[in-house]
């Protein structure tokens, strides 16, 4: 028996190692992608593959998605902890998905982690959060050595997101944002 139902959005790709850590600590996780590909590179890792399912759907399609979180909170209830990467061309995942939250989530709280570019770090916008969430962000910088600067990996960023899950900061940044003069270009 699974000890809550998380959700991953980007989950198969670099945030990977969330999806198969949450799933060792013993979640349900459901992960959207589209690629049924990257799915099935994903399950080869987790250690409990009869607790993940895959959502395959464009997240820019707002009324797909919403009927596919509908069906995946219909078989393994409502989501107590999200872990959010969003491109920024679809505005509409991330309140979609809070909505559906209010509805169907009765249970006492849910946590959204919301992983978000250098770029959200200066905009500084916060979704309309239901009473019952518990927000985190979770910023992604750059790293710095002697001078030179270098994007994250994909293993820092999995990293960074771990543990933020593990300490619950509200704000997280991996690896740096200042000096944003001296990021990688
Ligand atoms: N500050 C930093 O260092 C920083 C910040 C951000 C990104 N990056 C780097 O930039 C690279 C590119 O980022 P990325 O986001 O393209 O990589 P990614 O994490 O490899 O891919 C994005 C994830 O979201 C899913 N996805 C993308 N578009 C989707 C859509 N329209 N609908 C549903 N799911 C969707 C992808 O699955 P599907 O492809 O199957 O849809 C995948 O699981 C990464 O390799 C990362 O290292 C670095």
């Amino acid at each position: 028996m699974a000890q809550g139902h998380a959700l991953v959005i980007g989950g198969t790709g670099m945030l990977s190692e969330v999806t198969v850590w949450l799933n060792k600590k013993g979640y349900f996780v459901s992960v959207i992608g589209r690629r049924n590909e990257r799915y099935h590179q994903l399950m080869e890792k987790v250690e409990s593959p009869e607790n993940i399912s895959s959502i395959l759907v464009d997240y820019h399609k707002t009324e797909e998605l919403r009927q596919s979180l509908i069906e995946a909170i219909e078989n393994r209830g409502s989501f107590d902890r999200v872990v959010a990467w969003v491109h920024s061309s679809a505005p509409d995942v991330i309140p979609a998905l809070l909505k559906l939250q209010e509805q169907y989530h009765k249970k006492q709280e849910f946590e959204l982690f919301h992983v978000k570019s250098s770029t959200g770090y200066f905009k500084q916008e916060t979704p309309e959060l239901p009473a019952n969430c518990t927000y985190y962000e979770i910023f992604l910088g750059f790293k710095q050595y002697s001078g030179h600067s270098r994007w994250l990996t994909h293993e820092e960023i999995s990293e960074g997101v771990k543990d933020s899950i593990h300490h619950g900061r509200p704000q997280t940044i991996v690896g740096q944002i200042e000096p944003w003069e001296q990021r990688p270009h």
